[in-house]
């Protein structure tokens, strides 16, 4: 599944295929209800999570099959940590837990400061020694990218190195200010959308992506 390097934003991967294609236009449509809109998020994240996780380091173990002695690949080092960005994130968790199932899940919840229009965080949880872990962060919606920036900032803060972010739809606003304040974080995205509105909405997109997920509009 060929995932798209973008020319500008060299942090950025468009995983293009059919499947995700098709998922996405069902996704977007206003009709759709908040079970498929669920399940559709879900599905997304599976499908990019596979090549999110590509770079995952293996080791090398010895098996014994019904048949034989073999050697075979596993995955190497301390498990990986899933950041949700309360809330939305909370719909591609279930997804990257069932293909990382050791994974530890952390939360991240963060509100904007109506003085300084500035993303403040009320929650953050992570492992004690997460400073040696890989971490995915997902918010399906990366549109001013000041929450993704804060919520990796508040990572770095504690020592982590290792990140990678998934969305569902990101825009290149989100995307600029991603990679003019984190170049080192790969981002893997179904669909580079054309623009926020003037609410900081994504267009075309498809809504308020929490709304949506917990049936709460
Ligand atoms: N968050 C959403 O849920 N939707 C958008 O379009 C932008 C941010």
């Amino acid at each position: 599944m060929p995932s798209r390097q973008h020319e500008k934003f060299t942090n950025f991967y468009q995983v293009e295929h059919p499947l995700i294609s098709s998922k996405l236009t069902l996704l977007r449509d206003k009709t759709t209800n908040q079970k498929l809109f669920r399940e559709l998020v879900h599905e997304i994240t599976l499908l990019l999570a596979y090549e999110a996780t590509q770079l995952l380091p293996t080791k090398e173990v010895e098996i014994q099959t019904p048949m034989e002695k073999t050697l075979c690949h596993t995955l190497a080092g301390l498990d990986p940590v899933i950041l949700p960005i309360l809330r939305a994130g909370i719909g591609m968790v279930d997804a990257l837990s069932s293909l990382l199932p050791q994974a530890k899940v952390g939360h991240i919840g963060l509100f904007r400061n109506e003085q300084t229009l500035q993303p403040e965080n009320y929650y953050f949880k992570i492992p004690e020694d997460s400073e040696k872990r890989r971490f995915f962060v997902c918010d399906p919606m990366l549109a001013t990218g000041r929450s993704a920036v804060r919520a990796i900032d508040t990572l770095k803060e504690r020592g982590v190195k290792d990140i990678t972010f998934l969305c569902v739809l990101a825009v290149p606003e989100g995307v600029e200010t991603m990679f003019k304040h984190h170049p080192d974080v790969k981002i893997y995205s179904a669909s580079m959308d054309r623009q926020l509105d003037e609410h900081a909405y994504i267009l075309p997109g498809l809504g308020d992506a929490g709304d949506r997920l917990f049936g709460t509009h």
